[in-house]
């Protein structure tokens, strides 16, 4: 398929690495950027046969099949609308919008002008995410209870994400898109997000918004998702995610020390990896790090699923839900109180009952724990399910 790209940038360019390497067969034929230098380096850099510095143009160019948004926060909502004029099929970069609403607006153009629409999650398609979803699902852990992400780095690389009438935000929008996704695919996308605790502060930068925060999004099944993320963190970028279950444990570590380790003096003065600070010492270098965030595995599903018709496993909805829990996240930070997650159109499961929270032992009692001891010994600690008794016997 033929795709225009919209941005010339950052994530731009990790786009068309994806999408143009391993001889893959969707690519990019043009580019749209306001920067008359920077869509020309674009064009010729990727071998494209156009550049535009004219949005609608690219969107409506009558070889384009495909819309590539890559622009900064502010201009998601101008874009989305712009392709389902055209009734153009459009991938969106994340987050969807600044807020819920802009999110909504955009739900609605797609869906009304009923075309293709995904939302580029990358770090739900990693090949380690992918492969824990899939071991969760298969019931490796049991039932979810808590899950953990994290995303911090020193902050990014561009004015207008400093700028929160522009972005929407600080770390939260930022950063906590990523975290709230990934904790919403470990619990289940079909469990109704509640409330959201959310502690935030701008602890180092001169900003409006923050650089810092770390919140807890209650789930309708008891499960509970955290996030935590910072751009005051120093030394690289910080991807690790964690999954509780009652029957195992997932511990994902994607981006710092994954098993690439180098000592250098500094002399080549290369690239080292996203958000490096240094580039001498000790580094930790990422080997294929379009594959490790999971760009190449999202952009097989957005077109194999325009391919075959069907939703892809990111969608502009996801993209509305992940919104309004941040919203929620932004208003707790302020109030310091629970705050609601407002859906206007929750598509998911109404009720969410646990069918056994506790496991049984016997007709008369539950299990509360097995252990073995130093001794030996098998201990069972059990708590009868009528006088609530609580009475330990080796097994
Ligand atoms: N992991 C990810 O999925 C990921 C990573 C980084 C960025 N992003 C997202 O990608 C989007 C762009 O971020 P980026 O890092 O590429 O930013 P960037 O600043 O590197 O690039 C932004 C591009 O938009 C253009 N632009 C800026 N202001 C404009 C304006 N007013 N009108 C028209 N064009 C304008 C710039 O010239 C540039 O081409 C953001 O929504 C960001 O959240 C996603």
């Amino acid at each position: 398929m033929k795709i225009a790209v919209l941005g010339s940038g950052f994530i731009a360019r990790f786009y068309a690495e994806s999408l143009h390497a391993q001889r893959r067969k969707d690519y990019i034929h043009m580019v749209y950027s306001r920067n008359r230098v920077n869509a020309a380096k674009f064009a010729e850099d990727y071998q494209l046969s156009f550049f535009t510095f004219d949005m609608w143009e690219a969107i409506s160019h009558p070889e384009t099949e495909v819309v590539l948004i890559a622009l900064p926060n502010h201009l998601h909502l101008e874009a989305v609308l712009a392709c389902a004029k055209a009734k153009k099929a459009v991938l969106c970069t994340k987050p969807l919008g600044r807020n819920a609403k802009e999110a909504k607006e955009m739900l609605d153009a797609v869906e009304d002008a009923g075309i293709f629409a995904g939302y580029l999650e990358d770090l739900c398609y990693t090949p380690k995410f992918l492969k824990s979803v899939k071991s969760i699902e298969d019931g490796n852990i049991g039932r979810v209870l808590w899950t953990k992400s994290r995303e911090t780095h020193p902050g990014p690389h561009s004015d207008w994400f400093w700028d929160k009438e522009k972005s929407g935000g600080g770390a939260i929008i930022d950063l906590g898109c990523h975290c709230v996704e990934i904790g919403r695919n470990f619990i289940g996308k079909e469990i109704r997000p509640l409330e959201v605790m959310c502690w935030a502060d701008t602890q180092v930068h001169p900003i409006e918004a923050e650089d810092h925060a770390i919140g807890l999004v209650k789930y309708n099944n008891g499960a509970i998702g955290q996030f935590e993320v910072s751009w005051t963190f120093r030394g690289g970028m910080d991807l690790r995610d964690e999954v509780m279950g009652t029957e195992g444990t997932i511990w994902l570590n994607s981006f710092l020390r994954t098993g690439f380790e180098m000592f250098t003096t500094g002399k080549g003065n290369s690239y080292v990896a996203e958000k490096a600070e240094s580039n001498s010492g000790w580094l930790f270098p990422v080997g294929d790090e379009a594959h490790e965030l999971g760009y190449p595995h999202m952009f097989t599903d957005m077109f194999d699923s325009m391919e075959k018709g069907i939703p892809p496993r990111e969608t502009f909805y996801d993209g509305y839900i992940v919104n309004a829990i941040l919203d929620a996240a932004f208003l707790s930070a302020k109030t310091k109180k629970w705050e609601a997650v407002i859906i206007e159109d929750w598509r998911g499961e109404q009720a969410s009952a646990i069918s056994e929270k506790f496991q049984d032992f016997d007709e008369y009692h539950f299990l509360i724990k097995k252990e073995i001891l130093p001794s030996g010994v098998s201990k069972l600690i059990l708590k009868h399910k009528i006088t609530g008794e609580v009475t330990q016997r080796e097994e």
